[in-house]
C-alpha cells in the first residue's frame, strides 16, 4: 500500500514531537504531515523521562508508563518539556498522520520513497529524526546479554520491563554496567527500590566524557554514602545464568564475579543512519547538514541525534545526543520549512490538474507604480514584502546537558575543554552540597557546570557559557565562584 505526504518525519521520538508541534504552530495544513516510527502504541514522548520520573518510586509519575495511544502520558517534568502535555488525540485532531509500529527498511532518496515491509511512502520533503540506538555489549564481543533480567533502557517497553523486574526482585542485587549520567540515574532508581546496586565501568571515574575527576569524586562519594558499590577500570566479560536462563552472575575482566538478579547495561548510543549509507554525506558518524539542517540531498533534512551540524558558537561541526538539541533543532527546521513555504504546497489551494477548455493563460501582471513631481520621477515593479526563504537565522545552539538523581541535580552549558576551576562545597557528606566548575580555553570561560543551582543561577552559568567572558585571574575566579557568573 502506498501513501504520499508533503512532509514526512522519519522517527517518532523527541525531535519528531517538537517538529510536529512547531509546524502546527506555524500553520501546517491538515493532511500534509506523516510521522513514521518503529515503536508501537505510543505517541512521541520526551525520552529522558525513561531514566528519571518513570523509574523513580518517589515521584508522582514513578512507575507509570502508559504504552497506549488512547491515554495521555504522565511523565517527565524536567525543564519546560512540553510533549507530556499533548493529549494523544492531538495528532489526529491536527490532521497529522501517525504510523507507529512501522520500521522503514529501505530509503530511496532519489525517488523520494521510504519502504517498510508492507507500506511505501512518498514525500516531497523528508525530515530524518531516527535518533540513536543503544550500544550493546555484543559491540565489544561480550556475549550472553540475551539472558532474562538483563536490560537495556531505550524505550517505554524497556522501562516497563525493568520496572516489573525491580518490583519482582525487591531487596535483590543489581549490577549496572556503564558510568554515564543515564547509568547513574538508573542506579539511583534501583537503590530507591531497595535493591543492592553495584556500578561497573571501565573508565577511571564516572561520566568521564564530561566530568573532571573532582566533579566525579563528589558523585561517587555521594553514591557510596547511599550504599552503592562502585567498581572502576574493569570490563564485563560475561554472565552466568540458572536453568531458567535468568542472570545470576556478572563476570569481570579483573577476575571478580558479582551476584546479580538484575543487570542493566547503559553504554550510551550510536546514531541510526544506516538507511542512508551512500546517499547522504556523513560527518563525525552522523548525517552532515548545514546550519538550517539541510543535508547533501535537496528536500532532505536531518535533526536531533543524527545531525552533525556547524556549531556557530565554536565554528566547527558537532553532533549531540542531547534531548535539548533534539528539541531545538526540530523547532528550527520547522521554521526553516515555513520560511521557504512559498515553494511548498501548503500555500497551494485547489486542484493541481489542468482544467479542460481553459487554454488562455492566466493574467500575469507584474505590479508597477510610478510617479513624478518637480523633476523627481520614480518607478516601482514587483512586491514590497520581504522575500520569503532564509528569514530564519542560522542555528545557534548552546550545548546543554542536565541530570538528576536522589536529591541532586546538575546543569552543564558550553564546552568542556581547557583548564578547569572548581568552586563551592563538593563534600559528598554535606547536607546541602553546592559546587561548580568553569572550563577556560584561550583565556575565556567556555563551559560551566553547577550542582544544586536555583533556576536563576543555572541561567547565569548558561549566560557565561554563551558570552565566554575573559578570565583575568584564575585564582580570583575560583574565589568568586558562582558570583562571577551572576555578575556577568
Ligand atoms: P529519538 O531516539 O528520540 O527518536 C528516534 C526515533 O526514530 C524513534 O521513534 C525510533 O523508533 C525511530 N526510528 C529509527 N529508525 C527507524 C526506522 N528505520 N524506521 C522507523 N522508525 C525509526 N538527553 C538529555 O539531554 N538529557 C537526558 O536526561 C537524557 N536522558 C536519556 C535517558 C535515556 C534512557 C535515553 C535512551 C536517552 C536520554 N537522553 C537524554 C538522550 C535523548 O533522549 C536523545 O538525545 C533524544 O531522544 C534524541 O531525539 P531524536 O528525536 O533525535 O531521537
Amino acid at each position: 500500500m502506498g501513501y504520499s505526504f508533503q512532509y514526512i518525519i522519519l522517527g517518532g521520538g523527541v525531535a519528531a514531537g517538537y517538529a510536529a508541534m512547531e509546524l502546527e504552530k506555524l500553520g501546517l495544513r491538515q493532511g500534509l504531515l506523516g510521522i513514521i516510527y518503529k515503536e508501537e502504541n505510543i505517541i512521541p514522548y520526551d525520552r529522558p523521562c525513561l531514566s528519571k520520573d518513570c523509574l523513580n518510586p518517589n515521584l508522582p509519575a514513578g512507575g507509570i508508563v502508559v504504552p497506549s495511544t488512547s491515554r495521555t502520558y504522565a511523565h517527565v517534568s524536567v525543564g519546560d518539556w512540553e510533549l507530556k502535555n499533548l493529549p494523544s488525540n492531538w495528532y489526529s485532531k491536527k490532521g497529522i498522520m501517525l504510523y507507529p509500529g512501522t520500521e522503514i527498511l529501505r530509503a530511496n532518496l532519489r525517488r523520494k520513497l521510504l519502504s517498510s515491509e508492507k507500506l511505501v511512502f512518498h514525500y516531497e520533503t523528508l525530515i530524518i529524526a531516527t535518533g540513536s540506538t543503544a550500544i550493546r555489549l555484543a559491540d565489544f564481543g561480550v556475549e550472553g546479554d540475551d539472558a532474562k533480567n538483563i536490560f537495556y533502557l531505550w524505550n517505554v517497553d524497556d522501562a516497563n520491563n525493568l520496572l516489573d523486574a525491580m518490583k519482582e526482585k525487591k531487596n535483590g542485587k543489581a549490577v549496572v554496567i556503564g558510568g554515564g549520567y543515564v547509568a547513574m540515574e538508573i542506579t539511583a532508581s534501583l537503590r530507591l527500590h531497595n535493591i543492592d546496586v553495584t556500578m561497573v565501568y571501565s573508565e577511571s571515574w564516572c561520566m568521564s566524557q564530561l566530568f573532571t575527576c573532582d566533579i566525579a569524586a563528589f558523585y561517587e562519594g555521594y553514591y557510596a554514602n547511599k550504599g552503592i558499590n562502585i567498581i572502576k577500570e574493569t570490563d564485563v566479560i560475561g554472565f552466568s545464568t540458572n536453568s531458567a536462563r535468568e542472570v545470576k552472575e556478572v563476570k569481570l575482566k579483573d577476575g571478580r564475579v558479582l551476584e546479580a538478579d538484575i543487570v542493566v547495561v547503559s553504554l550510551g548510543g550510536k546514531p541510526q543512519i544506516s538507511l542512508f549509507k551512500g546517499q547522504l554525506e556523513e560527518e563525525q558518524g552522523g548525517i552532515k547538514t548545514d546550519s538550517f539542517f539541510k543535508t547533501s540531498v535537496s528536500d532532505v533534512y536531518a535533526v536531533g541525534d543524527v545531525a552533525t551540524f556547524p556549531l556557530k558558537l565554536y565554528g566547527e561541526f558537532r553532533r549531540f545526543e542531547h534531548a535539548d538539541h533534539a528539541r531545538k533543532s526540530a523547532e528550527h527546521v520547522a521554521k526553516v520549512l515555513h520560511s521557504c513555504s512559498c515553494d511548498l504546497p501548503w500555500q497551494f489551494y485547489g486542484d493541481n490538474v489542468a482544467k479542460k477548455g481553459n487554454l488562455v493563460d492566466k493574467y500575469d501582471y507584474l505590479p508597477h507604480l510610478n510617479s513624478c513631481s518637480f523633476d523627481l520621477p520614480w518607478q516601482f515593479y514587483g512586491d514590497n514584502v520581504a522575500k520569503k526563504g532564509n528569514l530564519v537565522d542560522k542555528y545557534d545552539y548552546l550545548p546543554h546537558l542536565n541530570s538528576c538523581s536522589f536529591d541532586l541535580s546538575w546543569q552543564f552549558y558550553g564546552d568542556n575543554v581547557g583548564e578547569t576551576v572548581l568552586f563551592g562545597d563538593n563534600n559528598p557528606g554535606s547536607s546541602k552540597p553546592k559546587f561548580g566548575t568553569y572550563w577556560i580555553k584561550d583565556g575565556k570561560v567556555v563551559g560551566a557546570f553547577l550542582e544544586g543551582g536555583t533556576p536563576d543561577e543555572n541561567e547565569a552559568i548558561a549566560k557565561v557559557a554563551r558570552l565566554m567572558p575573559a578570565v583575568v585571574d584564575v585564582n580570583q575566579l575560583a574565589t568568586e565562584g558562582l558570583s562571577f557568573a551572576i555578575k556577568v
